[in-house]
């Protein structure tokens, strides 16, 4: 077994592919992160969007077995991380999933017998620290794992934790997960799915069995198949000794760049106060590939998500007293994290583009930051003359709907005063424009 210093993000990939080619599969490249005419999906958000219509029998290909690294994003959409980043260890809004798949091949049993040996055998997690969870019902696989682990640490939970389904439609199937207990220096239950971080999830194992129509019934897939996702950060880190992922060689060198821009210094770890390294680091890395996939930022649809996400990055930018347009910096070393991996030779000018779109999307929005922080203090002076405790719905989205500052924005630099916001009289306002606009938008 290798030792903690001699895993790297690249190794824990490149072992992970090399295993399942070993055992017959086809290595396949990662899809863009924007999904090839599906418009029941914003971002690609799992390893097996590219291969949906292989499952439903729609398509084939000349293998039935296939393994890849892929480029994921989970922000908008039925797979949201976006609000827990930069409080936990382990969400991100891009992230690289592992995944091996069989398009009516091997089931359960090799499905679970490959995890198995792969996480022991080439990863060499120590078996007493491994828990598998299994669906409700699903017998055969608990079965399979008592192969392995002892019964007590085989457990079984409902439809939220162990049946995975790709969006509202499309295929599903009940799933067994694999976890890892960090042990008891890490805050959290000693059991899987419990509070904290200490018992974690790392690989998804879905066994795709049905396709669910908009009514929400389901019909069993022609052939019983198999699609796996394992968390590349989250194995790096364990693989490392490290107990977050931002601690890892797929952040370090963007932390690195953040205490440069910002002169303050990370702590690592969990600390509270270090969230908005966090919150950039991983904010910065999504938007960069997402760019480098072709998306621009805009008012609609991905391009919405993609400017929502960098101006998240940018109000915690100012946390760490960043104002001018300098998260930009961050595109440089994305880019040196993943050469060779997601991007071909030469990508110099790809680079650049994405720098300049980051540049002048930070710029545009320091422009409404300030002209915002200032109406915004207006109002606020003046809600405390009439003696009130809280801006109205209605100032609220007159800032939001007709100077486009942020929702997010206006409630800070409330409660900075100590003010308060009154969201619901906000949501209702943002209602009453919206049936208002129905028809006009394309959105
Ligand atoms: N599709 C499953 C997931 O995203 C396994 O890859 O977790």
């Amino acid at each position: 077994m290798t030792t903690p210093s001699d895993w790297t993000s690249r190794k824990v990939r490149e072992t992970f592919l090399s295993y399942f080619e070993e055992k017959g599969h086809r290595r396949v490249a990662s899809s863009s992160l924007v999904p090839a005419e599906d418009p029941t999906l914003l971002f690609t958000n799992a390893g097996m969007n590219q291969f949906k219509d292989v499952f439903l029998g729609r398509e084939t290909r000349p293998y039935v077995r296939a393994a890849s690294a892929q480029k994921c994003v989970r922000a908008g959409g039925k797979h949201n991380d976006l609000d827990n980043v930069g409080y936990t260890a382990r969400h991100h809004t891009f992230f690289e999933m592992l995944g091996n798949f069989s398009f009516g091949d091997y089931f359960k049993e090799e499905a679970i017998a490959f995890a198995w040996e792969l996480v022991t055998d080439r990863y060499g997690f120590d078996p007493k620290r491994l828990w598998a969870t299994v669906y409700t019902d699903d017998d055969e696989a608990a079965k399979l794992w008592e192969r392995y682990l002892p019964a007590a640490r085989v457990l079984r939970f409902g439809e939220k934790d162990n049946f995975w389904s790709m969006g509202d439609t499309g295929p599903c199937g009940p799933c067994s997960e694999l976890h890892v207990d960090q042990g008891p220096h890490v805050p959290g239950d000693a059991t899987p799915n419990g509070r904290g971080d200490r018992v974690m999830e790392i690989w998804n194992l879905v066994f795709m069995q049905y396709e669910r129509d908009a009514e929400g019934k389901m019909t069993p897939l022609p052939k019983p198949s198999v699609d796996t996702g394992a968390g590349l950060e989250r194995i790096t880190a364990l693989l490392t000794g490290k107990n977050n992922n931002f601690d890892t060689d797929l952040f370090t060198p963007l932390i690195h760049k953040i205490e440069a821009i910002s002169g303050k210094t990370y702590r690592g770890g969990m600390a509270e106060e270090d969230a908005p390294f966090r919150v950039i680091a991983d904010h910065l890395r999504a938007a960069t590939m997402l760019m480098a996939d072709g998306v621009m930022p805009a008012n609609t649809g991905r391009g919405y998500v993609l400017r929502r996400i960098l101006r998240r990055a940018a109000r915690y930018g100012r946390r760490l007293g960043i104002e001018g347009p300098e998260l930009c910096g961050l595109v440089e070393p994305v880019f040196s994290v993943f050469e060779g991996v997601y991007f071909g030779d030469p990508h110099r000018t790809l680079k650049n583009e994405v720098w300049e779109l980051v540049r002048s999307e930070e710029r545009s929005f320091a422009k409404t930051m300030s002209a915002g922080a200032d109406r915004v203090g207006e109002a606020i002076t003046e809600a405390r003359r009439k003696e009130e405790t809280s801006l109205t719905g209605k100032t609220v989205f007159r800032f939001y709907d007709t100077y486009g500052i942020p929702l997010e924005l206006i409630e800070e630099l409330a409660q900075d005063e100590g003010m308060a916001v009154d969201r619901a009289g906000f949501e209702k306002e943002l209602e009453e424009a919206r049936e208002r606009s129905k028809g006009a938008s394309k959105f």
